[in-house]
């Protein structure tokens, strides 16, 4: 009787025995907790607008499943919201039931049969949340819609532009609810098999909606100064450290700045912070931007936030991640050999080449580039150049 074929078993052996002679940074392993990236290579969570009802479909697993034999070490699925008024859109994926679980092991087992460590970023929206698909206006659902929920936020001020909802000011039970929620949803994902997992407290959705002092104009001991503006993500992530296993990463996305005309005096705020989250039990941080208000001056360029990486990797104790313009194999590269970050990330490449390690492989000229990729890929490419 012939051997049973696996070949995805076999790609961490494969690659293994020829990548070792690379010296090249973004290709060395990395190792956090118990757990081994094979590369610093991360595609970042990168919503999709493409389910019902929360639910992972064939879609998701086949999207995730091809990224996962990309190359990439660490592929992290999409916001994934942690309630139902989480979701940014109706069409975002969710973890608040089972069912929900049950279909995400399915794009973890995929990513993790592509020799990928699965990821996932858990989120609530907050004053950003309810709004139409990108392609569909990004805008908010009008209230008298059958699709519009009721969004919620520190205080009960709109975000603007073209999400003008005025949101709920959440009472200190609706905030126990979601730290509730974030903890179920962290244990849900660890049941459906995720090996790392990010927290989305960026991008001007709830948590950040928490810190900054744009949105958060509680008088109550969740807002105020930097104690109260940070006590909703710091007590969040206690609350999920209690379930999500010790070997596994716990991380956060966070927007250390939002190009208003107070970054020093943010940045400073979001050092302390992190350094307050490492002792909680934060592994590593994803260096983003607030997104937290409409219309500031965000320097959109290759690698424009690789120097406040380096600056959060100097003066905080935890490992760093970034993203934002990382594209090129040459400037991905530069910044994690030169210590701006630990793991770059690299998202709209993916999209257009879910294959893409391997043009980052061949641009870098490591030997045998070809063996980024899944055997069944690595040997056919490797053969005929
Ligand atoms: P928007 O997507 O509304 O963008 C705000 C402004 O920034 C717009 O003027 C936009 O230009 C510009 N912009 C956004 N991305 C880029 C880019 N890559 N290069 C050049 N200009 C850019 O802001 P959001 O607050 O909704 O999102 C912030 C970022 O996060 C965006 O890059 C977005 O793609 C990304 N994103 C994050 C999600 C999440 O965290 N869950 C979900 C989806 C996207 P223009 O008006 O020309 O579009
Ligand atoms: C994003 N981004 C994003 N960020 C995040 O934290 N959670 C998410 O779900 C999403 N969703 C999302 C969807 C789409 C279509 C895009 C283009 C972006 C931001 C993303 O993770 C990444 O930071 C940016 O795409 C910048 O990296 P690149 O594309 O310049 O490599």
């Amino acid at each position: 009787m012939s051997a049973k074929f696996t070949p995805f078993e076999n790609t961490g052996k494969h690659q293994k025995n020829k990548m070792d002679e690379t010296n090249v940074a973004l290709f060395q392993p990395f190792s956090i907790n118990s757990l081994t990236l094979k590369n610093r290579v991360v595609v970042p969570p990168m919503c999709t607008y493409s389910a019902e009802d929360g639910l992972a479909d064939e879609f998701h697993v086949n999207h995730y499943g091809s990224l996962g034999r990309g190359g990439a070490g660490l592929v992290i699925v999409e916001a994934t919201a942690v309630s139902p008024e989480g979701r940014i859109s109706p069409s975002c994926l969710g973890i608040w039931n089972d069912s929900q679980a049950a279909q995400m092991a399915k794009v973890a087992s995929a990513i993790k049969a592509g020799g990928a460590v699965p990821g996932i970023q858990l989120g609530h929206a907050g004053r950003k949340a309810n709004a139409n698909e990108p392609w569909n206006g990004d805008d908010h659902i009008s209230e008298d819609n059958e699709r519009a929920w009721q969004t919620i936020a520190p205080s009960s001020i709109p975000f603007g532009a073209h999400l003008a909802r005025v949101p709920k000011e959440m009472s200190q039970e609706d905030i126990l609810r979601v730290q509730n929620d974030f903890k179920m949803a962290a244990q849900r994902a660890r049941d459906a098999g995720f090996e790392w997992l990010e927290l989305h407290f960026a991008h001007g959705y709830l948590a950040q909606s928490f810190f900054s002092i744009h949105s958060n104009h509680r008088t109550d001991s969740y807002g105020g100064d930097f104690a109260g503006r940070t006590r909703f993500i710091i007590e969040t992530v206690e609350a999920v450290r209690s379930v999500w296993p010790k070997e596994f990463p716990l991380t956060i996305r966070f927007g250390v700045l939002e190009y208003d005309d107070r970054d020093e005096e943010t940045l400073n705020e979001s050092i302390a912070l992190t350094n307050i989250l490492k002792e909680k039990g934060l592994d590593l941080l994803n260096v983003s931007v607030g997104f937290t208000i409409p219309g500031t001056s965000v320097p959109w360029g290759a690698g424009f936030l690789a120097d406040i990486a380096k600056r959060m990797k100097a003066e905080t104790s935890v490992a760093i991640a970034s993203a934002w313009g990382l594209g090129d194999p040459e400037l991905a590269n530069r910044v994690v050999e030169e210590g701006c970050m630990d793991l770059a990330m690299i998202g709209r490449a993916y999209l257009a080449n879910p294959h893409y390690t391997y043009e980052i492989a061949r641009t870098l000229k490591i030997d045998h580039p070809s063996w980024v990729l899944p055997t069944p890929y690595a040997h056919w490419l490797e053969r005929y150049k």
